[in-house]
């Protein structure tokens, strides 16, 4: 939501601003800016819609050459997305420009008071009020720096704001409160950016900033303070991936190189888990086994495509650790009553790691004194930090909006997570967390397997690109993958798509099948045969009163084929493992079928691959 580059080094500025920009275009496409100082002037340029148009307003008027700069790519807020309210924002005397991530949420009484002396504002946006405000403390003395403190100190909500100013020639201020921004340090060059993706293919080593925190950036060296001055403690990291990752190699689309790259992302995640004594090693576990034993209540909070991981490791949480477990929408919990105490374990699960409400739900559990165990793809943000356990999963940079390797190496994370639970508090024996991870290890290939076939799954998707809507029916674990197969259609196709417990179909649903529509029906292992004979008779139902029937089975499932119109076939699996190769014909068909509505699939319309805003 909103991507953030800065530059202060010996190269055209313009050049690696744009190139950040290009790769953190993910968070935000509805307008796009730069602002760069050369020769003691202040140049800006701004673009409603995607950074195409940028780069044409550039060509047609190029900008001074200088070697400092700044550029936002941004996700409407406040004001709609037109050149107006894209950033830069500049202030009176056109000398401070300021860019921002995230909502100043008294934005409107600083506005009030600008107005009311004298100053002129533009923009509906909350941002501008920042440069107005940097001009009246810059006037009272000091560097950018000090002003960024002073008027961060009087912000309330959530922002990352990075700011230049033509008195401070040779430097780029940012301010941390909430919104992810990470340091890239440089040869006689630093950067500064939303995510690691902007600056990778220049350096790999990273500065993590913290809350409240202030950065000066400057050719030879990056300081960072709090806001009140305050030298800050920071952590430094190495980038483990390299630029070709944040690349399409060869792809039409990140969305398509994204789902071929999933056997490796789950071996990845599943790698180095097993420690030499047999025992399930966790990343960062600063819970210890005594607490675990302690926990009597898993609560998991996470939105989206995370939300519905989360759904399914109450299954395998339940089933393997013997503990209640309860999911929730995390912009939802905080706002009601739920009941945690010290043995409650909360885990949160973001790809990003930077989901505000995600975030929001970590904070209200840690307030009520739960443990708190991360499940997050982004190495140096912010949920890590604020949990006491953490569990990477090495996906790699995911650059499509629409989730799909992270959905699936989160899915390791939580069956790693279950067993390790498991294991240490005696649910399961040794031999049969390991006997269990052997499975998972060979997930890779089944995944691997699935992808080998899916050139029928894109034919039918093709054909069905007129359709107006699509159902999906699932039980147990099947039913948050019908979730996620219908929530890939939403966000890549905008067709209407809902997905249903199957079992529920009779009481409602059912209305909504007529002659042709086409129900998508995730049918659980041969081996579940209680809950697969039950969902063969759902499929009957179903097609008695017209439906189109596609059905997703395990290979050589001859029961369900008389009764399905297209019949798609995935290795044979344990039941709770299912999830890792039934959702990957959805990707795949709901890609397709976008794709041949003329949509970008990286880009879809109205969304941000990161929301930092509740
Ligand atoms: C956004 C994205 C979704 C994602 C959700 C949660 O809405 O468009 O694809 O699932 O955020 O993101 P997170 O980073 O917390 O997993």
């Amino acid at each position: 939501m909103c991507g953030i580059v800065g530059y202060v080094g010996g190269r055209p500025a313009l050049d690696v601003v744009i190139e950040g920009l290009a790769r953190l275009e993910y968070r935000g496409y509805d307008s796009a800016g730069v602002a760069l100082l050369a020769e003691g002037r202040l140049a800006t340029a701004k673009r409603a819609g995607k950074l195409v148009n940028l780069r044409g307003a550039l060509e047609e008027e190029p900008p001074p050459a200088g070697t400092l700069g700044m550029g936002h790519t941004r996700w409407a807020t406040h004001g709609p997305p037109n050149d107006r309210n894209a950033h830069p924002h500049v202030d009176c005397t056109g000398t401070v420009a300021v860019i921002h991530n995230g909502i100043i949420e008294n934005f409107a009484a600083l506005r009030g008071e600008l107005e009311e002396a004298g100053h002129k504002l533009g923009s509906d946006t909350d941002t501008e009020a920042v440069a107005h405000l940097l001009e009246d403390e810059l006037k009272s003395g000091g560097d950018l720096a000090a002003a960024m403190r002073r008027v961060c100190r009087r912000l309330e909500g959530a922002f990352t704001l990075v700011a230049v100013h033509t008195g401070d020639p040779d430097l780029v201020v940012g301010a941390r409160r909430n919104s992810p921004l990470v340091v890239g340090v440089g040869d006689g060059e630093n950067f500064l950016a939303s995510d690691v993706a902007a600056f990778i293919a220049h350096t790999r080593d990273a500065i993590e900033l913290g809350q409240d925190q202030i950065v000066e950036l400057r050719a030879g060296g990056v300081t960072v303070t709090d806001f009140e001055g305050r030298p800050a403690e920071v952590k430094e990291y190495h980038v483990d991936w390299d630029v070709s990752a944040a690349e399409k190699g060869g792809y039409d689309y990140f969305m398509l190189k994204e789902i071929a790259e999933q056997p490796r992302a789950v071996a990845d995640t599943l790698l180095g888990r097993i420690g030499t004594d047999g025992r399930l090693t966790l990343d960062e576990m600063r819970i210890s086994d005594q607490e675990l034993r302690e926990v009597d209540k898993i609560i998991i909070v996470a939105c989206g495509t995370s939300f519905h991981a989360g759904l399914i490791a109450k299954y395998a949480i339940e089933h393997w650790a013997g503990l209640p477990c309860e999911v929730e929408l995390a912009s939802e919990f905080r706002y009601r009553d739920a009941i945690l105490s010290p043995t409650t374990l909360v885990i949160a699960i973001s790809q990003s790691g930077e989901t505000m409400d995600a975030l929001m739900a970590v904070r209200h559990a840690r307030e009520q004194k739960a443990k708190l165990l991360g499940i997050c793809n982004v190495n140096g943000s912010t949920l890590p930090r604020e949990c006491d356990g953490v569990l990477y999963t090495h996906a790699g940079p995911e650059i499509a909006v629409a989730s799909t390797k992270a959905f699936l190496t989160q899915l390791v994370a939580v069956y790693l997570i279950a067993l390790y639970i498991a294991q240490v508090r005696g649910t399961k024996w040794g031999d049969e967390v390991f006997a269990m991870v052997q499975l998972l290890e060979r997930m890779p290939e089944k995944v691997e397997k699935v992808l080998e076939t899916m050139e029928p799954v894109r034919e039918l998707a093709r054909s069905l690109a007129g359709e107006r809507c699509v159902l999906f029916l699932g039980r147990h674990v099947g039913f948050p993958v019908a979730l996620e197969g219908a929530l890939k259609l939403k966000e890549l196709a905008y067709m209407h798509a809902e997905g249903f417990a199957a079992g529920e179909l009779k009481h409602g649903p059912i209305a909504l099948i007529e002659s042709g529509l086409p129900v998508v029906v995730v049918v659980p292992p041969r081996a579940r045969d209680v809950l697969h004979d039950k969902i063969v008779s759902n499929i009957q139902e179903i097609r008695a009163r017209g439906a189109r029937t596609i059905v997703i089975a395990e290979e050589g499932d001859a029961s369900v084929e008389p009764y399905a119109d297209t019949l798609i076939g995935v290795p044979a699996v344990p039941t709770l493992l299912q999830p890792l190769v039934t959702t990957v014909p959805l990707q795949v068909f709901a890609c397709e079928l976008a794709t041949a509505k003329g949509h970008d699939v990286d880009q879809p319309r109205n969304l941000a691959k990161s929301v930092t805003v509740e």
